[in-house]
């Protein structure tokens, strides 16, 4: 196997996150730029005798090239086998899920979530460890410093692969193995999901859409709605996966999935409506007519997890990000069950998953998850709802409402504030700060505050301590406005504002969030000077 060594130069202006490296494919389509990171990877992880590498993405323009490029790096870095996923697509939670189940050394996902795709749009890479999770801080932090001081890369000679036809591809002391994309992670939900019962659903009058906004989730949708389940194929919206996923931004909110709002607010509406974003970790939940919160979602999941099959024993614990409501905190009360409050981000459940301290967990930012996986899964959550919905033979609207009915609603918002001059976000959160000491037991309207802080949380199990995660304060009605800047924001900064009141009576506040949040929105611009110092007016993004 012939390697050839290049020279390189570093231009990695940043650091890689959990979600990798993200940049528009013009700066990947760079001589040596992939290959240089893809190095650093390699170098950063002890690759043993025999090691399998999980490769495959989220089938966005360059996938195909990225993937050629890292199978002769693979073979020239001394892995054994590569397992890659028909065509080049894995969805992230289906590559968690292969890298678990065969076992494998790691995994590289190429992927850029929901940023939108094409040759002018962006690109990402990112690692993922045997456990099927994010690489940790730690080789994220390997691989940038790797990526500063590379000065060659070993790349084999092989010609390109035949990726699109299953099978393996066996050269001296290599093999490709082409998978199909779909089948393991489908298995795997069927063992999850009381299938029976969502066939019934499916054969009796309920209807649903689903989109894929095409991207990676359209081949799963077909083989486990369509296949699996007998759902009809005109439950299925955008499900060809597009290299440039239709010129949209799949992003499953009501903004940007606004086709299948449409369709689930119009007249006749189908009974269930639910997207996932482009790699297929994130999703939305809609009923006829009505929008659930990724907050409830996690919630109602949590309440009912005693009717699917995988979680009929029990759950060991919860887990939500710090800004995500405390809806579920109520239930993992009820349920006594241990509820864990993280830093935004899925590496922090990941530990407490692994530890087998948590079984669900969840982010307001429209991501959900549990211990199946170690990503979050947004066909999964679509599963959970489905196979609630077949065993409580309720609609959505009434699920959700009878949640409420039994724990009070925790009335939830995000008003993000998008390209702010990054010293003006400072500046609000530096006034916020100098209120602390003057804050606690002030009268705001109908709420008192009680406490302020900047959270901060140590790893139960590792623990590490994160500090500066966003500052909350907390009325003594259980209610609490959040203030925290983006950790992935492009432009200047992302100032997002969580908005979260507590009603104990569902017959006392209006159904749309906005107007129930109305004094609340109102105390969190004067407590921040938000207008004053940043010039804005109104949000750029409500969620
Ligand atoms: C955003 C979301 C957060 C999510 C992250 C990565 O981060 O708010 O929940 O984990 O993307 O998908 P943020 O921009 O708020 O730092
Ligand atoms: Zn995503």
């Amino acid at each position: 196997m012939h390697v050839l060594v290049n020279k390189t130069q570093p231009f990695f202006d940043q650091k890689p996150g959990t979600s990798g490296l993200r940049k528009k494919v013009k700066v990947f389509q760079q001589p040596h730029y992939l290959e240089n990171f893809v190095q650093s990877i390699f170098d950063s992880v002890d690759i043993p005798d025999g090691a399998t590498l999980t490769l495959g993405g989220d089938g966005r323009f360059y996938n195909r090239v990225a993937i050629q490029t890292i199978i002769k790096m693979a073979a020239a870095n001394g892995f054994a086998r590569v397992l890659v996923g028909q065509s080049g697509i894995l969805s992230t939670p289906a590559a968690s899920h292969i890298i678990r189940k065969y076992k494998t050394l790691g995994g590289i996902i190429l992927s850029a979530s929901h940023n939108p795709a094409g040759p002018n749009e962006d690109f990402g890479i990112k690692y993922n460890t045997a456990n099927g999770g994010p690489a940790p801080e730690k080789i994220t932090e390997a691989i940038f410093a790797r990526s500063k001081t590379i000065s060659q890369y070993n790349i084999s000679s092989l010609a390109d692969v035949d990726i699109d036809t299953i099978g393996e591809i066996s050269f001296d002391g290599f093999a490709v193995q082409v998978i199909n994309p779909v089948t393991d992670y489908a298995d795997l939900m069927a063992q999850l999901f009381d299938f029976n019962a969502i066939k019934t659903l499916f054969k009796s009058s309920f209807s649903m859409k689903f989109d894929a906004m095409h991207a990676v989730t359209g081949p799963y949708a077909k083989e486990v709605f369509i296949n699996r389940l007998g759902a009809s194929e005109n439950c299925l919206m955008n499900c060809e996966v597009s290299e440039t996923f239709g010129g949209g931004h799949p992003d499953p909110n009501l903004t940007y999935a606004h086709e299948l709002v449409e369709e689930l607010y119009k007249a006749n509406a189908p009974d269930f409506g639910a997207a996932s974003d482009g790699d297929g970790d994130r999703n939305m939940i809609l009923g006829k007519k009505f929008f659930v919160t990724p907050s409830d979602s996690l919630a109602i999941i949590a309440a009912n997890a005693n009717l699917i099959p995988a979680y009929g024993l029990g759950l060991a614990g919860v887990a939500r990000s710090m800004p995500t409501s405390g809806a579920v905190d109520r239930v993992a009360k009820k349920l006594n069950i241990p509820c864990y409050e993280t830093p935004t981000g899925w590496k922090f459940f990941g530990n407490l998953m692994d530890a087998n301290k948590v079984t669900l967990c969840g982010e307001e930012s429209f991501g959900t998850g549990s211990n199946h996986v170690r990503e979050k899964d947004g066909l999964w959550a679509v599963l959970c709802w489905l196979n609630i919905i077949a065993a409580k033979q309720m609609s959505v609207e009434a699920i959700v409402k009878a949640h409420w009915a039994e724990y009070g609603r925790n009335v939830y918002s995000r008003h993000d504030y998008e390209a702010i001059p990054t010293e003006a976000a400072n500046g609000v959160m530096a006034h916020i700060k100098a209120q602390f000491g003057t804050l606690p037991n002030q009268v705001l309207g109908k709420y008192t505050v009680s406490t302020c802080d900047d959270f901060s949380y140590t790893d139960p199990i590792d623990g590490s301590v994160s500090t500066g995660q966003g500052i909350r304060i907390l009325f003594t009605c259980g209610s609490r406005i959040v203030f925290r800047l983006s950790g992935t924001g492009t432009e200047g900064a992302t100032l997002r504002i969580y908005l979260e009141a507590f009603e104990p009576n569902i017959a006392h506040h209006h159904l749309d969030a906005q107007v129930a949040l109305r004094e609340m929105i109102q105390i969190a611009l004067e407590i921040s000077e938000l207008k004053q110092r940043t010039g804005r007016e109104k949000p750029t993004v409500i969620t």
